[in-house]
């Protein structure tokens, strides 16, 4: 098995989630650290045993020995910081969202196939256990043709202009931030949807607090989105089928809850990996690296891509503006 050199590009709260699950795994090499603080760096390197830090982003990518990048700045950065990474030879995983608007989705998507290198979006829900199951049992047939959806993704994160979760120089906002979840979802197991009508709610820096969506298809099938930053909505997405219904729901431990319902029989599964399944999206990553593929055949970038002008969509729908991002 070979053993891959990983850096982390920026030192925040998911970085520390997504490295603890990194030093799961015998073939991830916690190779090196790149932030724009040397000091944030040696003390990132030091908690998690990477090898190298650097205080600056182009130091660190400039490493001829650093093979696949982490990138976890804020949204707004993505876009710049996934360009920098390809531009020096490096495979890149980059956060949800891939970037502010799907045209800087479809440039970094380019750029990584004229490089010939591998990028994936570091949406880590179809690669979890509880998914796995629910897919499993949808495809199965037991359950029948699926009809309808209804994902939602809400906790109270208390408005401060300062925070990336509200400023919107940063693609603040609960759409970008959590919203993507349940549409994912929706995308993922319904297609991309022929209608879409939404409204948001929207904080002083012009970030939505929420927003609530609903997808139409011409077949006659609804599903419906809703997100918030202002209440504790819980992250959960239902399928609702012929024959029975999926639910599939986070418990406040981070443990993934797949509720079965059949019309005379109820099961409850429940998942708890491990530092919350961020490790299983990396070894997602290192399989397709060296299998010598570029793009995820599980989340690929064209997924990526409709992700993206679904969510472009919704902003126009719900009147939410990134200034000079609005494509
Ligand atoms: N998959 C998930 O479950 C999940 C969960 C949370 C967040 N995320 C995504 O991960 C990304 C980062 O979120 P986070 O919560 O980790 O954010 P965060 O705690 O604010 O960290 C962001 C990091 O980006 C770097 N950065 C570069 N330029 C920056 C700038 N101008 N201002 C501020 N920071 C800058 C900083 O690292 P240095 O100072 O070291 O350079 C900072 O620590 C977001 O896109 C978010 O959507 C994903």
């Amino acid at each position: 098995m070979k053993t891959h050199n990983w850096g982390i590009l920026g030192t925040g709260g998911i970085a520390h989630k997504f490295s603890r699950a990194l030093s799961l795994l015998d073939n991830a090499r916690l190779y090196s650290v790149g932030s724009r603080s040397i000091n944030k760096a040696s003390a990132f390197a030091a908690e998690f045993g990477f090898q190298k830090h650097f205080g600056s982003y182009e130091e660190f990518l400039a490493d001829p020995d650093l093979e696949i990048v982490y990138v976890s700045s804020p949204h707004s950065l993505h876009l710049e910081h996934t360009l920098l990474a390809l531009h020096n030879g490096k495979h890149v995983i980059c956060e949800k969202p891939m970037s502010i608007n799907a045209s800087e989705v479809k440039e970094m998507s380019d750029a990584a196939t004229t490089r010939g290198l591998f990028l994936m979006e570091a949406l880590w829900p179809p690669f979890q256990p509880s998914y796995i199951k629910a897919e499993e049992i949808l495809s199965g047939g037991r359950m029948g043709k699926l009809l309808h959806m209804r994902g939602k993704f809400g906790f109270i994160a208390p408005y401060d202009p300062q925070l990336r979760t509200y400023n919107i120089e940063f693609g603040g906002g609960s759409l970008l931030d959590i919203g993507i979840y349940p549409i994912m979802d929706i995308l993922r197991y319904m297609g991309v949807p022929d209608l879409i009508e939404a409204a948001a709610v929207l904080s002083p820096t012009g970030a939505d607090e929420s927003t609530s969506m609903i997808f139409k298809y011409n077949d006659g099938r609804l599903a419906e989105a809703y997100c918030s930053f202002g209440t504790m909505a819980g992250t959960s997405t239902e399928f609702n089928c012929e024959k029975g219904n999926l639910i599939l729901s986070r418990g406040r431990d981070r443990s993934q809850h797949l509720l079965i319902e059949y019309s005379n029989d109820t099961e409850e599964r429940i998942f708890t990996p491990p530092a919350q399944g961020y490790q299983y999206e990396a070894v997602e990553v290192m399989n397709c690296i060296d299998k010598g593929l570029k793009q995820s055949p599980v989340v690929p970038l064209s997924f990526t891509l409709s992700l993206a002008r679904i969510l472009d969509s919704v902003r126009k729908q719900a009147g939410i503006r990134y200034p000079g991002r609005d494509k």
